[in-house]
């Protein structure tokens, strides 16, 4: 690439990881698989249906080797936000999502990596976007237009006047630059959303008055793994979270809807 330093810091991979990515060499065939990827997003760019085939993880390959990936693709997905008259505040902070997971991946295991690598691709395929504090997937469920909520790390608290603000402006942002799609709801699907948070949680937490803001669709989904990968080891809220577990519960990943 050109300039990959360049691209890596526009990425906001963390600083102590550039001269790795950097030091990367890769094998001809691993240089394949790249360029294998970068046309795989270059061909569902825009495209909400059907999305791309999940990246694997490739356990021969280097550590940060989908940052390669991710910086390869850069160049395309930006040419796709210009078109689509995307701010560039907006563009700038929804690629930075790559450095924000390298940072998130040393949270959970002291070492950089991306985990799961399929994440970033919707954001490179020109179908997700950061607002503010929460980021928005173009998706169809049950037929119907909407924008799933995702809510990222490392953003700051889930205030509720953060979530206004993401909130109101995706509203706007949509109608403005993807005018054929009339967005009018907007779903999550979360640990957050799990109803049994509130035997842990303050009713006036951020958690709770997120989840209040969704009209349950239907019943959770059992999954104990979300919610333990998401809460940082060693907090009170991660003791409540395995007592629970030790209990012989489950937790959920709560799904629900509001209107925008
Ligand atoms: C979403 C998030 C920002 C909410 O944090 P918040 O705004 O602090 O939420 P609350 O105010 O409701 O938190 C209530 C308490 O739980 C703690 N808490 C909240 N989320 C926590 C987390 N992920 N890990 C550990 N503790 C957490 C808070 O520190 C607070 O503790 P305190 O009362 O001792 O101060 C936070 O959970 C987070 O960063 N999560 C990671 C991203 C994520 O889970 N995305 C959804 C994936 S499906």
């Amino acid at each position: 690439m050109a300039d990959l330093l360049a691209a890596l810091v526009e990425l906001a991979i963390p600083h102590e990881d550039i001269d790795e990515v950097l030091a990367i060499r890769l094998t001809q065939a691993q240089r394949a698989i790249v360029d294998d990827y970068v046309a795989i997003m270059a061909r569902h760019m825009g495209l909400v249906q059907p999305t791309p085939p999940r990246f694997q993880p490739l356990p021969s390959a280097p550590r940060l080797f989908y940052v390669l990936v991710y910086a390869a693709a850069l160049a395309q997905v930006k040419a796709y936000h210009r078109g689509r008259g995307v701010p560039e505040s907006i563009s700038r902070l929804t690629l930075a999502d790559v450095g924000r997971n390298v940072a998130v991946h040393r949270q959970r295991t002291d070492v950089p990596g991306i985990d799961p690598p399929h994440w970033l691709q919707l954001h490179f395929c020109g179908t997700r976007y950061q607002i503010g504090r929460l980021q928005y997937e173009q998706t169809v469920q049950d037929g119907e237009p909407v924008l799933s909520i995702h809510i990222p790390t490392f953003c700051g608290p889930l205030s509720p006047a953060a979530c206004d603000d993401s909130l109101r402006r995706a509203k706007a942002f949509f109608a403005r630059h993807f005018p054929e799609t009339p967005y009018q709801t907007a779903v999550c699907h979360s640990w957050l959303l799990d109803t049994q948070l509130r035997d842990y949680l303050p009713a006036q937490s951020n958690i709770l008055r997120f989840q209040r803001r969704f009209t349950p669709s239907h019943s959770g989904r059992q999954n104990d793994e979300s919610i333990q990968r998401f809460v940082v080891a060693g907090t009170p809220l991660h003791r409540k979270v395995i007592e629970h577990l030790e209990a012989g519960k489950h937790w959920q990943i709560g799904s629900g809807w509001l209107a925008i």
